[in-house]
């Protein structure tokens, strides 16, 4: 069995902070999305990936590298453009070859992983199988029908009246059932060769596609509050580990993940915490449910439940609290008269103050 990991698409701008142009490198805890999916991919017992990368390819290529980190060989493999999940596997047709394959959205986190999945369609072998999660609006996705036994009798792409509630998460897995069905269907009004129509002509041929109802599923719609709970879930399972150096004036209490070339001084940090590589956290405080990047710099401020990316300070600043700070980003209070706030806020910003 081998792995189809979609990272193409065109590098669209990230709402609301524009921390990378792939927006698969969004970091959860620390880690770019794409890794947890490299994991789980890994932990299923799959070791051939080809990933499908697009205009942000350089940034995948120097994340990933060869794969070796995650115990995979990565193939790379170029799509000219975003043309659809369906393009994405009529490219990939001799990486594939004749073998079975998860197809996994590079910007798509499933909570627990995946070994369950792909072990239960390595013993049944259905033509397709996918998997559904229930979504307050499934306007923005592929949205499934199931009957009373719950077989898939149909399924819709961003449908603007959706029949369920039941959207479609990106982790499919295949049998070469779904070569032919890729090569048989015309682009969407979208302009795109869409998964969802492939695996509806699956259906329509009298094929054994099947379906799997999770919870636990998240991706990137620009919504913090969904980053912030997504980033909290990932932290509690951190274990505790301290590589960078802490001195005796501070306190470090429960799962605190210190990463190397960090420095804690004067500071209390209460876990579950992620504190990235050369970052710098001195007198203050880092409460539970706190990622803060790398390269940062923490100083005489109070931070809790808040998500801090690369190469960002926040100094003299009491109380943050969930927040999301953007790269290269600078909070320090107003200097003297008048005391009045000063911003420089990005594009869809979003500042409450307490005042
Ligand atoms: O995330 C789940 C949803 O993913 C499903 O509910 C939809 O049915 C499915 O069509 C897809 O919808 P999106 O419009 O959200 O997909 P998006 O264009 O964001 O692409 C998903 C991932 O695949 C993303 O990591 C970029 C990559 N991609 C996308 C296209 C269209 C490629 O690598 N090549 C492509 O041609």
């Amino acid at each position: 069995m081998k792995a189809l990991l979609l990272s193409g698409g065109s590098g669209t701008r990230l709402r609301p902070i524009t921390h990378t142009s792939a927006k698969q490198l969004v970091p959860v805890a620390n880690k770019p999305v794409l890794f947890y999916g490299l994991e789980a991919i890994a932990e299923a017992g799959i070791t051939d990936v080809g990933i499908i990368v697009g205009d942000t390819a350089a940034e995948i290529r120097e994340a990933v590298g060869d794969g070796s980190a995650f115990g995979l060989a990565v193939t790379y493999i170029p799509q000219e453009a975003p043309l659809g999940l369906a393009h994405a596997v009529l490219i990939a047709r001799e990486f594939l070859g004749d073998d079975d394959f998860v197809m996994y959205l590079g910007d798509n986190f499933i909570v627990g992983g995946i070994r369950d999945l792909v072990d239960a369609f390595r013993a049944e072998r259905p033509q397709a199988q996918i998997l559904l999660t229930r979504v307050p609006d499934p306007t923005a996705f592929g949205v499934a029908e199931l009957d009373t036994q719950g077989r898939v009798m149909g399924l819709e792409e961003k449908p603007k009246h959706p029949k369920s509630e039941l959207a479609l998460v990106g982790v499919y897995l295949f049998t070469t059932a779904i070569h032919e069905a890729v090569r048989s269907i015309e682009p969407s009004w979208r302009g795109e060769l869409e998964i969802t129509h492939a695996i509806q002509w699956l259906i329509d041929a009298g094929r054994d596609v099947r379906s799997t109802t999770i919870s636990g599923y998240w991706k990137d719609t620009g919504n913090v509050t969904d980053m912030l709970e997504v980033n909290r879930s990932v932290l509690e399972t951190l274990d505790r580990r301290i590589d960078g150096t802490v001195d005796d004036d501070s306190e470090i209490i429960g799962r605190v993940r210190i990463e190397s070339g960090a420095k804690v001084t004067g500071s209390r940090i209460v876990g579950p915490v992620a504190i990235g590589a050369d970052t710098v956290i001195a007198d203050s405080y880092i409460g539970p449910f706190t990622s803060i990047a790398g390269d940062c710099r923490i100083e005489d401020s109070e931070i809790e439940y808040s998500i801090v990316l690369r190469d960002s300070s926040v100094s003299g600043v009491r109380r943050v609290e969930a927040s999301l700070i953007g790269r290269n980003v600078e909070v320090t209070p107003s200097p003297g008269r008048p005391a009045a706030h000063r911003f420089v806020l990005g594009d869809h910003s979003k500042v409450q103050i307490s005042s």
